[in-house]
């Protein structure tokens, strides 16, 4: 059994998003009415592998020929380098423009695979299989592909809609408690942009991850219900699709100098919707983040002490490529499901705002 979400970006881009537990039967027959099942790629994480590889092989046991490529864990596959290296590998076995490719794995994985079915041979059939929270409620829906560059993340890619997208939460039952909390700031940015009823689910939920089940499975849907609302009303990022990026403006900066690798990314957004609160509440807005309250010592017990050093993280909200004459555009909320843009010119109240969020996490 599976929940279904039907998305719609285009007349053309249709596609849906299954969400379960064992959802090997859903994705045969999907494949069955779908593919000629001649052929399939699967490109996969390599502890994913390690750790579902009974799992990954049934799911594919129907396809004549299986290309199993592992791609090594971690950012540094989102790379030049790793993109060449899968595509010489699927060149070089030989492909078909209906051939599918399937990517299982977190966000990283379902990036890398996403931009190689992209480019090889201008496009073929993409499925993501996400294995992590993050991949769950964000990476996997929305169509943005794409690799780093040694100036800066995510740089090359393109739009890529995916043919199905399969979320099947008991991949989940061996994610270590990092990768847990960075998914869960997601979906808390969810529950503050669009739905705050997420707030409570999910302080009934954050201590037991995986329980119960059912309960989780809703949450995830709901998660990438409300993603997929966003993208619909705006694929190509031109407009409200910018919402999504409520408390990622504080959060890169405290990434920036933290120094990537020594906080997660969603730990870092954690951080930044309490900052962006804050500074919504300075404004008048009624948005009390206290909303935050009941998830901060699952963090803090995570997380090392931060930087005190509001004027670097403030230099660091300067240098990024998006801000011009010295304004910083920043995702506040009106109220609880209600975000706007706000262009900051006075950057004191952002130094106010820092200061105020990083004695929560250093006392
Ligand atoms: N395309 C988008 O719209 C979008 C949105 C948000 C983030 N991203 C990208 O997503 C990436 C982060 O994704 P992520 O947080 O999933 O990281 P990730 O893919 O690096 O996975 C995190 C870790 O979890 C491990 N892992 C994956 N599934 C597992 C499982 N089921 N059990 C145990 N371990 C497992 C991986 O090996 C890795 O060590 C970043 O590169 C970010 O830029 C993309």
């Amino acid at each position: 059994m599976s929940n279904i979400i039907d998305v719609h970006i285009s007349l053309d881009q249709q596609y849906q998003i299954a969400i379960g537990e064992q959802l090997a039967q859903s994705f045969k027959a999907y494949c069955e009415a779908r593919y000629n099942r001649n052929k399939i790629f699967v490109l996969i994480d390599e502890n994913v592998n390690r750790l579902h590889n009974n799992k990954v092989a049934k799911l594919v046991s129907d396809f004549k020929d299986v290309h199993l490529i592992e791609i090594p864990e971690g950012e540094s596959s989102k790379s030049a380098r790793e993109w060449n290296n899968i595509t010489n590998k699927i060149l070089e076995i030989g492909i078909e423009r209906s051939t599918p490719l399937l990517a299982i794995g977190g966000g990283v994985t379902g990036d890398l695979a996403g931009f190689v079915a992209a480019t090889v041979l201008r496009g073929v059939p993409l499925i993501h299989m996400p294995t992590t929270l993050l991949a769950m409620v964000d990476s996997s829906i929305g169509g943005k592909t794409g690799i780093n560059h040694t100036t800066g993340k995510n740089l090359i890619g393109s739009f890529y809609q995916p043919d199905a997208v399969f979320s099947d939460i008991t991949f989940l039952e061996t994610l270590e408690q990092k990768e847990w909390i960075t998914g869960m700031a997601e979906i808390l940015k969810y529950a503050a942009i669009r739905n705050s009823e997420l707030f409570e689910v999910m302080e009934e939920l954050i201590h037991q991850p995986l329980t119960p089940k059912q309960r989780w499975v809703e949450v995830v849907e709901e998660s990438a219900r409300i993603k997929v609302d966003i993208v619909q009303e705006d694929a190509l990022e031109a407009g409200n699709r910018a919402y999504l990026n409520f408390g990622h403006t504080f959060g890169h900066a405290l990434e920036k100098v933290s120094g990537y690798g020594e906080i997660t990314h969603g730990e870092a957004v954690f951080v930044g919707m309490i900052a962006a609160c804050h500074f919504s509440q300075e404004l008048g807005h009624p948005v009390s983040d206290a909303r935050f309250a009941p998830f901060l010592s699952l963090y803090k017990k995570q997380m090392s002490p931060l930087t005190t050093d509001t004027e670097e993280l403030l230099e660091a909200m300067k240098s990024d490529k998006k801000v011009k004459d010295n304004t910083i555009r920043l995702v506040l909320l009106n109220e609880w499901g209600s975000p706007y843009l706000y262009s900051c010119e006075d950057h004191s109240m952002l130094q106010k705002s820092w200061s105020y969020t990083l004695d929560k996490f250093n006392t």
